[in-house]
């Protein structure tokens, strides 16, 4: 790519093909959270714009990371009614900036770049907050990011050999058991309800759509000593009386978390003891025993998009993935 005549861009189908792993995106958003410690990194909180006044959002998120010489723009929505047009819930496009001159670099197709460092936080919290012997896991909405939050606990918690999956869409369950034992090494049971697909679990992961008014369901008492929650779907699927249940509750960057509680987000979350930036850093503790219960709420910062979008060029670049196109 020719920097200032050029911008190379990339497709779902470009970005999939280049297999990167997920552990080793994992690393990556931990060498990431780590910069960010030494405050070299600008991850500004997303900007949220409801363009139809209720459930549908479109953010705007913007990184500066010097390590990878790249900024960039992750501009992604989220309409959970596309599901019955037959399109994804998200869908968006990465901007990707040369730090030294400021020229678009790349444009990127979000959707499968956001599923794959979704799942990637969830996995570098559950490095850090999961107990590393946990053997059961729960899936509640079992769409798009089910499948790399999956992924993801398995890079880290190898020893987790059941899944309990909840849909309330039976067809989206059934095609997600399916492909799951297909690609790992685990026997997915399909719940009944939430409270069945929670109870017992080691592992907690919530991916329903996120609502501006929710009716969450889980409860305190179905929460097993020393889980591990990740409700990526926001506050949507934990009622009150669960967060509250948790010893602590991690974020994956505090300033973020404070902006979006006023917008009106999160009542129900008690004080947050700390983010991903204190945990890779040592600032604040890991998992300190077995019985705590510890729920990560990360709700997605530039940082991870930019990072990966970074790795994401580097890779296509080297196997001359993708096309270029003239400015
Ligand atoms: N925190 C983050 O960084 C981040 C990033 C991406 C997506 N998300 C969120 O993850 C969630 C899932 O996104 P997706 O792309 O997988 O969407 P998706 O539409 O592919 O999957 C959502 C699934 O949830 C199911 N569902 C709906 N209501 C449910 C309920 N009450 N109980 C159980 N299942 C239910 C649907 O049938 C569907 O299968 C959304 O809330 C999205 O906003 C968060």
């Amino acid at each position: 790519m020719k920097l200032g005549s050029e911008i190379l861009y990339l497709s779902r189908d470009n970005i999939g093909a280049l297999s990167i792993g997920m552990s080793d995106v994992i690393s990556l958003l931990d060498e990431s959270f780590l910069e960010k410690a030494k405050g070299n990194v600008d991850a500004l909180p997303k900007i949220e714009l409801h363009p139809k006044r209720d459930d549908n959002f479109i953010n705007a998120m913007l990184c500066s990371f010097p390590k990878f010489k790249a900024a960039g723009l992750k501009w992604i929505s989220a309409y959970p009614g596309n599901r019955e047009k037959g399109l994804p819930y998200i869908s968006g496009l990465i901007i990707l900036n040369d730090q030294e001159t400021g020229f678009p670099m790349a444009i990127m197709e979000a959707g499968i770049l956001t599923a794959i460092r979704t799942g990637a936080v969830t996995g570098l919290s559950a490095k850090y907050l999961a107990r590393s012997n946990s053997e059961i896991a729960a899936i509640l909405g079992c769409g798009v990011q089910a499948r790399t939050q999956l992924e993801a606990v398995l890079a880290v918690c190898p020893d987790i050999k059941t899944v309990k999956a909840y849909d309330i869409n039976q067809e989206a369950l059934t095609r997600f058991a399916q492909e799951m034992e297909q690609q790992f090494k685990v026997i997915v049971e399909h719940a009944l309800n939430p409270q069945k697909a929670v109870e017992g679990s080691d592992i907690i992961i919530t991916a329903g759509p996120i609502l501006a008014n929710p009716e969450p369901v889980i409860e305190s008492s179905w929460l097993k000593e020393g889980c591990f929650g990740a409700p990526i779907d926001y506050d949507s699927y934990w009622r009150k009386s669960s967060f509250e249940a948790a010893e602590r509750i991690y974020v994956d960057d505090v300033p973020q978390f404070e902006t979006h509680r006023k917008m009106g987000y999160f009542s129900s979350v008690p004080t947050v003891y700390g983010d991903l930036t204190d945990l890779v850093s040592g600032k604040k503790s890991a998992r300190l025993n077995d019985s705590e219960r510890i729920i990560a709420i990360n709700l997605g910062l530039s940082l991870e998009d930019i990072a990966v979008a970074a790795l994401v060029c580097e890779h296509a670049e080297r196997k001359g993935l993708g096309q270029l196109l003239s400015i």
